[in-house]
């Protein structure tokens, strides 16, 4: 149990890094929570209309998770799963921002690909399809976060259902207000600002 005390700890250690919210202020840009949906993600760091900014928090965001869970695969015998939960509440809950972070959809590409390549394969192939064809990030992050789960019963590892059926309810819950804008047909596409 030590290892899996260890892989929750350096998950959330890794998760709990806001790279969306440090590199908007390195960069001059102010504080992200102050712009936009106040979101620490990619999304809202693309409203500051610095794409490259973007582009690098969707990927910090995502390999603090991915290597979370790789570490703990190859030091931490029985603690992967633990990092994956640790990275992922650490992005949604960090200590550091009084519990307010992200709404996990790149941390949770992350743990995706760590965890088990073919879900990740499944995950991204999910979110970046449903990106092209409706251009709003908030449901195509819930879609691939709806097919991960799935990805994990039909491969087989029923070891991670429980978990991503977690990571997934707590991902829908992130997104209430998305949710209720997608319902009223007020999420805003790709880029396009936000009140
Ligand atoms: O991953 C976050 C994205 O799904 C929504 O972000 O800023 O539009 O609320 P935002």
């Amino acid at each position: 149990w030590i290892n899996m005390i260890a892989g929750l700890l350096l998950g959330y250690l890794l998760g709990s890094i806001p790279f969306g919210l440090l590199l908007t202020k390195a960069s001059g840009g102010g504080d992200i929570r102050n712009i936009g949906s106040g979101n620490i993600g990619a999304t809202n760091v693309l409203r500051t209309g610095r794409k490259g900014l973007a582009a690098l928090t969707l990927l910090l965001d995502l390999l603090k998770g991915f290597f979370a869970v790789f570490i703990a695969t190859h030091y931490l015998p029985g603690g992967a799963v633990f990092a994956a939960a640790g990275a992922f509440f650490g992005h949604l809950y960090p200590i550091w921002l009084g519990f307010k972070g992200g709404k996990g959809v790149a941390t949770y590409a992350g743990i995706m690909f760590g965890l088990f390549w073919q879900g990740g394969v499944v995950y991204a192939i999910a979110w970046i399809g449903a990106l092209v064809i409706f251009r709003i990030s908030s449901l195509a992050g819930l879609l691939a976060a709806l097919c991960a789960p799935i990805a994990a019963a039909y491969f087989g590892r029923y070891d991670l259902v429980a978990l991503l059926v977690a990571c997934t309810l707590i991902v829908f819950w992130k997104h209430r207000t998305n949710i209720e804008n997608l319902l009223d047909g007020t999420e805003p596409r790709i880029g396009k600002s936000k009140s």
